[in-house]
């Protein structure tokens, strides 16, 4: 097969880049090794920035106006005590509760019914030529090999990318952390109307949602914790105890339908283009989970690289690919502080000093009670603009 852009990697990053360009009338494939309905039922974060939002409705996708939740703020919640950050008053912003799993769902109806090139389930796929003529081959089902040729390949293949190894000469940075998230879904009515983080003696804990029935939670937990080993009861435990406060403020309880362990790290990799090969979202960078930032950065980056991708095809400049790695860096780096010090400031790094310990609370009390502080904050939360 003959197409303008191949595209590996079939989860959000890759079908919007194939949706924005559709819209562009540029043709690509899509390529994943995984199928479809696995992606479309693997959980993930739940929160949209405003111009996510603003990218998915402008580019037709308007569910999320619908069944989306505007959020228009956080509880920040330490020493038993809660603190709402009011993202409208201070920055003029709200978020938007929609889970990536219809993020997912959205692009690939929308993907199918244009009757896109899409090709899940394949397997041992290769990427070669990149600076030339690249060339996609691989599997399907049947074990027969195929070859896709493309003007520019687009790796958008995951934080196990292949792609990213064909950079040649890169630089990746790293940050691991000594905990990780024990994840949950429950079937349980919300506890709260808006998200919580919490920071307690015992651990961090999110109090998230998915809709009126189920709930999406988390709490702090060591990365070799194995998820059987926690029966709902202790896990229920886990969650009060973190919450617990003089205001007798209770989690409302139900049965828990799934359970994890989400590994946490922070990696970037630079540069994101090696000739006609263009890196986007966990492929070219992960943040840490805490402030749901790896699926804005995914879509804010295939935002990038369609006008980008548009330019050159279509208007013959390769401008927007030129600087597509510095202007997608950009949001990254900020990203990546904030989902690093969000996390650094809500969980027990184990081992800390009672003045490391006092040090955060008085990170957390200055922070709530500084207008500036909670701005800096609302405004990391609800997005940096498109710039
Ligand atoms: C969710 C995940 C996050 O990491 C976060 O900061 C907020 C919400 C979620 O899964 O709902």
């Amino acid at each position: 097969t003959r197409t303008r852009v191949a595209i590996v990697g079939g989860g959000p990053a890759g079908l919007m880049v194939a949706h924005l360009l559709h819209l562009a009338g540029i043709d690509s494939v899509v390529l994943d090794n995984r199928d479809a309905h696995t992606i479309s039922t693997t959980h993930r974060a739940g929160i949209l920035e405003r111009d996510s939002v603003r990218l998915l409705v402008d580019s037709g996708l308007d569910r999320v106006l619908r069944d989306g939740h505007r959020h228009e703020g956080i509880s920040l919640r330490f020493d038993g005590t809660s603190h709402r950050i009011d993202f409208e008053d201070l920055a003029g912003a709200s978020c938007w509760l929609y889970p990536q799993t219809d993020v997912f769902a959205d692009l690939h109806r929308a993907r199918t019914a244009a009757g896109a090139d899409l090709r899940y389930g394949i397997s041992d796929t290769e990427v070669a030529d990149v600076l030339t003529a690249p060339t996609v081959r691989y599997s399907d089902a049947d074990g027969h090999r195929h070859e896709v040729t493309a003007d520019l390949v687009v790796g958008a293949d995951g934080s196990r990318s292949v792609c990213r190894a064909l950079v040649t000469g890169a630089t990746q940075f790293f940050r691991e952390y000594p905990y990780a998230w024990f994840g949950v879904l429950v079937e349980a009515p919300r506890s709260a109307p808006e998200l919580i983080y919490a920071r307690s003696p015992a651990g961090f804990a999110l109090i998230s949602q998915r809709t009126e029935a189920v709930q999406r939670m988390y709490v702090q937990c060591d990365p070799g914790e194995n998820p059987d080993d926690w029966s709902d009861d202790r896990i229920w435990d886990e969650l009060q105890t973190r919450l617990a406060g003089a205001d007798g403020f209770r989690l409302r309880e139900g049965p828990v339908i799934e359970r994890t362990v989400l590994p946490f790290r922070s990696f970037v990799q630079t540069p994101l283009r090696h000739g006609r090969l263009l890196l986007a979202g966990d492929a070219a960078h992960t943040v840490a989970p805490t402030g749901a930032k790896g699926l804005n950065l995914a879509l804010a980056d295939a935002r990038l690289l369609a006008e980008g991708i548009e330019r050159a095809l279509l208007k013959n400049d390769a401008a927007g690919l030129e600087t597509y790695t510095d202007r997608a860096l950009d949001r990254v780096w900020r990203a990546q502080h904030f989902s690093y010090w969000m996390t650094t400031m809500l969980h027990r790094a184990g081992g800390e000093s009672a003045f490391d310990e006092r040090r955060q609370l008085g990170e957390l009390t200055s922070l709530v009670s500084s207008r500036a502080g909670s701005a800096y904050l609302a405004e990391g939360y609800t997005g940096w603009p498109v710039r």
